[in-house]
């Protein structure tokens, strides 16, 4: 497609920047990170547990506990490590360090090994001091930033030493609740079999379950798009949607996580939850309303319309060497702990085909890699062409679909080509591109994903975390297509360079449709 360099920016009307609207404030409640040291703690939950609290969002009493296995660390220590975490996501203005002597003087720390019955016990022995700093505490969130498969052994072995009672009801006081991490289970059983562990001993509004890829503003913005403007949802169907393509593509290989992705892969990773759930809420139907359930109704609706994905509707890739960014990078299977003749794949591109009213006979092309030439997340809506087209495309150009792109990051925002007519006597028209982009519209900074989940978390809305169904749902559409690749070994690994736009074969997917990937990068 050829868009004219032609582009307008869109603008948000009224005060400049926009104020923030004030956070909900949850109850008071004690946060427990299990794993407190750990890559994801570090990177992700101290920098969103510290910029809620100067944001105003945590509870107006509240304790953090980290647990870890580490005898030699106490509390001072304890704070140090966090300071550097926060240090490391650029958090050392002066204002944050003013108030994180306040923020610190409310983290402890708990070693307890919890392999053991004894690591449980000693838990629940500083949980009831930790509890008296925190004046009529309302709830415990438990959070669980641990290897996946640790989540059964660690659920019933905080259920037996009685930190998680089970709750009938959600408005039950205090409330405990436990937050997990993506990929739930390896497969569909596995994912049954962890989910009928966790319903022995507690319900499921306390199990919250995390696709950080909800959390994202741009993500929720594509249900105020849709949902929010009458313009939209009258052409989202088969009637004027030609295809839909979603890409997430990352320039960074699998950095010092080759042990978990060697287990997990790309389809595991990143296409079984975030892709889905962009995908999901590109297609879904209206929900009656914006509440938890509703809304987990309509995306576990078009999860069972989505037909399993077949063997010659996928395409999967592995990273050589290559060059990026103007450095030599390695390939996969030179990455530490990654096995010399891993099979593991590294890139996944897919059609997806949903068998309802609304989407049948519109092809869905997914797909996500790592080491690729650009990053970006980007869900791109092409419309059908008018069945006559009366007017001619300027000299040397090319008239493009419509095309709505909703980019994800980064750049976040909104795009729209649409052709008019090119200024001067003759009848000619040219693509343009509209385009709003939220840092120049509203003038503020996102929250990070992680933010906004450990507040609902604490607020006890589920909205934005998966149902057991939905996983089950997503589950039964990849699992033929992995069991096909563990039992069909790839021909060539790896088969594209670092640094490149993929393999080969995935053009040839989209070939054999007709149609012809975005560039990479296309969107920033
Ligand atoms: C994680 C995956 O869930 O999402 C990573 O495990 C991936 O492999 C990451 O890099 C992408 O998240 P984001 O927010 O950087 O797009």
């Amino acid at each position: 497609m050829t868009v004219s360099s032609v582009t307008t920016a869109m603008k948000v009307t009224g005060e400049f920047p926009v104020p923030r609207s004030p956070m909900p404030k949850p109850g008071r409640c004690v946060v427990i990170i299990l794993g407190a040291e750990g890559d994801l703690a570090h990177r992700k939950l101290w920098p969103a547990l510290f910029r809620l609290f100067l944001d105003d969002g945590m509870p107006d009493e509240f304790a953090i506990v980290g647990v870890e296995r580490d005898t030699a660390t106490n509390d001072e220590a304890f704070r140090a490590v966090v300071a550097g975490a926060l240090k490391a996501a650029g958090i050392d203005d002066a204002v944050s360090q003013e108030r994180w002597s306040e923020f610190a003087r409310r983290l402890f720390y708990v070693a307890a090994d919890l392999g053991t019955a004894e690591g449980y016990a000693e838990l629940h022995r500083r949980l009831e001091t930790v509890d008296q700093t925190v004046p009529d505490v309302q709830g415990h969130l438990f959070h669980l930033a641990l290897p996946p498969s640790l989540y059964p052994s660690v659920i019933r072995q905080l259920a037996a030493a009685d930190l998680l009672p089970k709750s009938r009801d959600p408005a039950d006081r205090p409330w405990t609740r436990v937050v997990i991490e993506k990929p739930f289970g390896h497969d569909g059983v596995s994912a049954q079999a962890l989910q009928r562990g966790a319903r022995r001993v507690m319900a499921e509004h306390q199990l919250y379950r995390i696709d950080h890829y909800l959390g994202k503003e741009t993500v929720q913005n594509l249900l105020v798009l849709r949902f929010a403007n009458s313009l939209f949802e009258t052409s989202w169907n088969r009637h004027y949607v030609e295809e839909v393509q979603i890409t997430a593509s990352e320039t960074l290989g699998v950095e010092h996580r080759g042990t978990y992705y060697e287990e997990a892969g790309v389809v595991r990773d990143v296409f079984q939850n975030h892709l889905l759930q962009l995908l999901t809420l590109t297609a879904m139907e209206p929900p009656t309303a914006f509440g938890a359930d509703s809304v987990r109704d309509e995306k576990v609706k078009v999860l069972r319309a989505i037909r399993p994905v077949q063997p010659d509707a996928a395409v999967r890739g592995q990273y050589g060497p290559g060059h990026l960014d103007g450095v030599d990078v390695r390939g996969y299977r030179q990455e530490e702990h990654v096995a010399p003749k891993s099979q593991t794949p590294t890139y996944g591109a897919m059609r997806f085909t949903i068998d309802n009213w609304r989407w049948q006979g519109v092809p869905f092309f997914v797909r996500a890699g790592k080491r690729l030439a650009a990053s970006g997340t980007e869900i791109a809506i092409r419309f059908r062409r008018p069945p006559l087209m009366l007017f001619p495309a300027e000299a040397g150009e090319r008239l493009a679909s419509n095309l709505l792109v909703a980019r994800i990051q980064p750049r976040e925002g909104i795009s729209l080509c649409f052709d008019v007519k090119v200024p001067g006597m003759a009848m000619q028209a040219r693509t343009v591109e509209m385009d709003f982009a939220y840092a120049e519209g509203f003038g503020t900074q996102e929250h990070d994903a992680y933010e906004t989940l450990l507040l609902d978390a604490m607020l006890g809305d589920q909205t934005l975390f998966m149902r057991s169904d939905e996983v089950e749902a997503a589950w039964a559409i990849v699992d033929p297509l992995l069991a096909y690749w563990e039992a069909q070994p790839p021909d060539r690994f790896p088969n594209y360079a670092a640094g490149s736009a993929g393999p080969p074969e995935a053009d040839e997917l989209m070939a054999r449709s007709g149609g012809k990937w975005r560039g990479l990068g296309a969107n920033s």
